[in-house]
């Protein structure tokens, strides 16, 4: 009875109060992400003072820590610990498309001690080893859980501050690397360096759109922001060599291609029956750096005539793109803004040469004030230097910042959890290696481009 009595009282006494969750939306400088993080803000706070009359902390990462490296997670702890350890128990990390409802996010958190060192999210694990997570746990991949971070995740403070404390000591003395998936380098960071616990997988932070009754958070769908951007606002550049004329070029020509208005082949060869354009660069089997700043700078000299392109997307030939799709996010940026988007990944981000960049294989959208602007004052140091990190240190320069869309993908869809996958709305994918890619095409764009190809479309002639 005593006992019972006890439970009941303890109970009741641990129930977690809003305030003592800080959320932080991961979230980017311009104003379509800005915009997302603020209503998201706002509809928290209306939530929350509607069930608890009081607003829990909601930190956005490009306004409260802006840095190139707020997207990795790590380098923003010590500042939340620094500012809330007294008050807080728990920080919940979400994307700026990432949806809550917070009466449920509290049951869960109650499901955990935010005394010990604890984080939990929706559990992913590789099915087989993948690139993009430098084929780690080859021998057994599916052993490692890593949060698929738009679901949101959550650490305890003890957690938050040791993984802090263990951060600050790594970034003393070594430069990190490349930065691709940030949660799964969170997660090994947390296994490997700070030696700590296992993420706990809580399948009511949700993976799709389509349960949100028992889910406590969800990546909330995609939803154009306007009218589709036309399809011949659009110039679509596909980086080419004379070795893939026969194999690679009529897969982009039979797939996405095929719904395009304005599309070119740049190559290191002539070819009448596609046509290609040569530039006169030799080709290199590594970098292109020299050949993709002179496609730019043949674009940018070539719309010069003709004002209805807005967009400018330059692919690799082995880049399997949904048309439709990519019309629906552009539908999001202002044509008129220096941007450039993609999948973004970082390079050395904790020195103080690191950068991020738009990862090429996934396809890179500028817009044309940025196009008109690398094609002006980009050098490449050499002609094989990666053309994709070249072109993020140039953009760096200019005092800009990429932009990411989780819809591009650098990758096959085999290298991606299936659960992941379902979290966005597909834009790319890429490589043909072991796979079908008019397949992936028809399964994963397929329909929508057709659809949206019976409107009647103007033929383009530059
Ligand atoms: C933010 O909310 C306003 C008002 O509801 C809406 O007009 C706007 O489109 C939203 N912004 C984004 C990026 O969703
Ligand atoms: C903790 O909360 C109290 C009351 O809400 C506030 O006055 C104080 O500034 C907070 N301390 C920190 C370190 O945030
Ligand atoms: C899409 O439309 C273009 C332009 O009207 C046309 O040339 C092309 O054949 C169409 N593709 C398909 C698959 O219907």
């Amino acid at each position: 009875m005593v006992l019972l009595l006890l439970i009941l009282l303890f109970g009741f006494a641990s129930t977690l109060e809003i305030q003592k969750v800080v959320i932080v939306v991961i979230s980017q400088d311009n104003k379509y992400n800005l915009g997302l993080a603020q209503n998201l803000t706002r509809e928290i706070f209306a939530e929350s003072e509607k069930l608890y009359g009081t607003r829990p902390i909601v930190h956005v990462s490009s306004t409260d820590f802006p840095s190139k490296a707020d997207w990795t997670y790590l380098p923003l702890f010590s500042d939340l610990v620094n500012s809330h350890e007294d008050n807080a128990s728990w920080v919940f990390f979400m994307q700026d498309y990432t949806a809550v409802r917070l009466a449920k996010l509290l049951e869960i958190f109650e499901k955990y001690d935010h005394q010990k060192e604890v984080w939990f999210g929706h559990a992913l694990f590789d099915q087989t080893p993948t690139v993009i997570h430098h084929f780690a746990f080859h021998e057994n991949p599916t052993i490692f859980k890593y949060p698929n971070v738009a679901s949101g995740f959550a650490i305890s403070f003890p957690l938050l501050k040791r993984l802090s404390y263990k951060w600050e000591e790594f970034h003393k003395t070594q430069t990190s690397n490349f930065h691709i998936d940030s949660g799964h380098e969170l997660a090994l960071f947390v296994w490997k360096d700070a030696n700590g616990p296992v993420l706990e997988h809580e399948p009511a932070l949700c993976s799709t759109f389509e349960e949100p009754e028992r889910c406590g958070s969800h990546p909330s769908q995609f939803h154009n922001c306007d009218n589709l951007v036309p399809r011949n606002s659009i110039y679509f550049a596909v980086k080419t060599c004379s070795k893939f004329h026969k194999d690679r070029v009529p897969i982009v020509k039979k797939t996405w291609g095929g719904h395009v208005t304005t599309i070119k082949y740049f190559s290191d060869a002539e070819d009448k029956s596609i046509p290609t354009v040569n530039l006169g660069i030799p080709n290199t089997e590594h970098g292109h750096c020299a050949k993709t700043l002179a496609i730019i700078k043949y674009i940018a000299s070539e719309i010069k005539s003709s004002s209805y392109i807005k967009w400018i997307v330059i692919a690799d030939d082995d880049t399997i793109l949904g048309v439709t799709n990519l019309q629906r996010l552009l539908s999001c940026y202002d044509h008129g803004d220096a941007i450039c988007l993609g999948e973004r990944y970082g390079f050395e981000l904790n020195g103080p040469r690191g950068y991020n960049y738009i990862t090429g294989g996934a396809g890179m959208v500028f817009s044309r004030p940025l196009l008109a602007k690398i094609a002006e004052s980009c050098v490449c140091p050499s002609l094989t230097t990666p053309d994709d990190m070249y072109l993020g240190i140039c953009v760096a320069k200019l005092g800009l910042e990429v932009t990411h869309a989780p819809g591009f993908h650098q990758a096959r869809p085999v290298d991606y959890s299936p659960e992941y996958l379902k979290s966005h709305e597909a834009v790319s994918f890429h490589k043909h290696y072991m796979v079908d890619p008019v397949d992936i095409y028809k399964q994963w764009f397929e329909t929508e481009d057709t659809l949206a190809n019976r409107t009647k479309q103007l033929r383009v002639e530059l």
